[in-house]
């Protein structure tokens, strides 16, 4: 592929912020003279998004979790993402593989070879090239789904796993920053708002 765009991502723990920070990216990438395609995993084309919502809501086998999201994803690459960038667009992804080490490989202990076997499939031409990680921990994660589900918004599936489980995935998460330091960026995001909107400008300002 001759990739000329950026493809950035963004991950974290489920209640770590990240949604309310995707448009402000956005908008600071667009403000440096982008065009930035803003999307989400799993989901971003009309297939990827039935996958989504069976994949959040219904019980299932592990293997078929990570099968589903690969699935999802190679919908995703091939019509939305990999166009974007050989045009020359930057792409900003609310989640991408790092999640599927974090949650199915973490989380539920799925085989990480497995699930580098399937990336390798499905995008090998199309690695992130910046990952912004929005980092809390797991009891400020818990506290904030507890508050979303008292104001009456319903949790899928992996929100409403425990507390273990949100640990092993937030260590997957750190594990794979610490092993590509160059690709992460770590956002702490228990600060206030405007506190991390600062640091997300610094790093848009330096991409
Ligand atoms: P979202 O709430 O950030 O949109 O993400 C949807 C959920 O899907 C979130 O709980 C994380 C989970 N997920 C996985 O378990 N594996 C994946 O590969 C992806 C992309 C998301």
């Amino acid at each position: 592929m001759a990739k000329r765009g950026r493809f950035i991502t963004l991950e974290g723990i489920d209640g770590a912020g990240k949604s309310t920070h995707v448009a402000f990216i956005a908008d600071a990438l667009r403000a440096r003279g982008f065009t930035v395609v803003a999307t989400r995993e799993p989901g971003g084309t009309p297939a990827a998004e039935q996958l989504r919502a069976l994949v959040l809501a219904i019980p299932m086998r592990h293997d078929s979790e990570v099968l589903l999201m690969f699935a999802a994803r190679g919908e995703h690459v091939a019509d939305v993402i990999r166009p974007a960038l050989e045009r020359g667009d930057w792409v900003l992804c609310d989640r991408f593989t790092d999640a599927t080490f974090a949650y199915q490989g973490g989380g539920h202990g799925v085989d990480a070879t497995r699930i580098g076997t399937l990336a390798q499939w499905t995008h090998a031409d199309c690695m992130p090239d910046t990952t912004i990680l929005f980092d809390v921990p797991p009891d400020v994660s818990r506290a904030r789904l507890a508050k979303a589900a008292d104001e009456g918004r319903a949790l899928d599936k992996f929100e409403r796993e425990d507390a273990a489980f949100t640990r092993r995935v937030r260590d997957v998460y750190h594990a794979r920053a610490r092993a590509e330091p160059a690709r992460f960026r770590i956002v702490d995001s228990t600060r206030p708002v405007a506190e991390v909107r600062a640091a997300l400008a610094a790093i848009v300002a330096a991409l």
